[in-house]
């Protein structure tokens, strides 16, 4: 038997968030309908104005949202279950370290377990190659890595396992899309399934976005991202982008996400952009050589002739040493 209030149902929801609000909602048990009243599980002696009573109310189960928590996994490991994952639609991907691998099923099943919008979960073996790809292997759930993901009201079509994606940037493209003024030329140099050029032409109204991939599958679902937003001025392209540059209009924006050499095309990007037009470069760098690496820019970039000035932010930790800088290079 449960302690419960007795209210009349055109009351309920009111009582029930007044008496979650007071921490008197009895979380274990579940409301029941009892003729024109609902049966409240409360954790007080008295509610003032309704009737108090005892009843046998069904057990709510408690969820939990932690897949950790679930995971058939020995317990002296389970401290070291990963705290987070990446999610791209409907795919996760996670990073084991060596001593979870032999529990690499269990731990998938659990993820499919606590995530209901999760179909498939993939073990990480990290990013490699030219095409920046992710080495998957599939541990629990079904079907194959090709998903759609949402952010900002885009739909962006890819797959994890043929082309580079990262969930993880969506902020850094609203930003970028929010800088764009009406009428621009862009470039993404390294554009992957055209994330930022989708969401940059959802969000904002540039005249032209040319998205350079050397992966012919990113030009495959750039394609596909294209045409399901309904955007006629987004340009996938596949090839080098340090020669089909050169086929371009010059850009008022160029966007650079390659973060271990970006730099390396920094001459080019620069021989490419409006004066007055800006780059977005990301980096990878040990933090205590950031400083002199921007130096460098700002010297390398004079000795061809350009002006240019940089604002930065730390994007995030890459290693205990290492961070991703975001840096907006402007030519005057
Ligand atoms: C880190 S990923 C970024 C993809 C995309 N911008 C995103 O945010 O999802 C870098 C991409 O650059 C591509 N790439 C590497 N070298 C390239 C080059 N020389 N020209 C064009 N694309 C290149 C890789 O295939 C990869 O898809």
């Amino acid at each position: 038997m449960v302690r419960c209030v007795r209210v009349p149902k055109r009351e309920g929801e009111q009582v029930r968030s007044k008496l979650f609000a007071e921490g008197m909602l009895d979380l274990g048990a579940r409301i029941r309908s009892d003729g024109d009243c609902l049966l409240i599980p409360v954790l007080c002696e008295s509610y003032p104005g309704y009737e108090i009573m005892d009843a046998d109310l069904d057990v709510q189960e408690q969820r939990s949202t932690d897949y950790r928590e679930v995971a058939e996994v020995p317990e002296d490991l389970r401290d070291d279950l990963p705290s987070s994952f990446d999610v791209v639609g409907d795919v996760a991907m996670i990073k084991l370290p060596d001593e979870l691998k032999p529990y690499a099923s269990q731990i998938g099943d659990a993820l499919l377990k606590v995530n209901r919008s999760i179909r498939i979960v993939f073990e990480d073996h990290g990013v490699k190659g030219e095409f920046r790809i992710r080495d998957l292997e599939r541990i629990a759930g079904e079907g194959t890595s090709e998903t759609v993901h949402r952010e900002f009201g885009v739909r962006l079509y890819t797959d994890p396992a043929r082309v580079y994606f990262n969930p993880r940037l969506s902020s850094e493209r609203a930003r970028i899309a929010g800088l764009v003024t009406e009428g621009e030329t862009v470039i993404d140099m390294f554009g992957g399934v055209a994330p930022f050029g989708t969401v940059m032409c959802r969000l904002a109204h540039p005249k032209v976005v040319y998205s350079i991939d050397l992966n012919p599958d990113a030009e495959h679902f750039a394609r596909m991202n294209a045409e399901r937003n309904h955007i006629s001025n987004l340009h996938p392209m596949t090839g080098d982008s340090s020669n089909l540059v050169y086929g371009l209009p010059m850009a008022n924006r160029i966007i650079m996400n390659l973060p271990q050499i970006a730099d390396r095309f920094l001459p080019i990007a620069l021989e490419r952009l409006e004066h007055g037009g800006t780059i977005h470069m990301y980096k990878i760098i040990e933090r205590e050589d950031f400083p002199p690496f921007l130096e460098r820019l700002v010297s390398d970039a004079a000795s061809d002739g350009h002006d240019i000035s940089i604002e930065y932010s730390e994007l995030k930790t890459y290693s205990p040493t290492m961070s991703v800088y975001s840096l907006d290079i402007k030519k005057a």
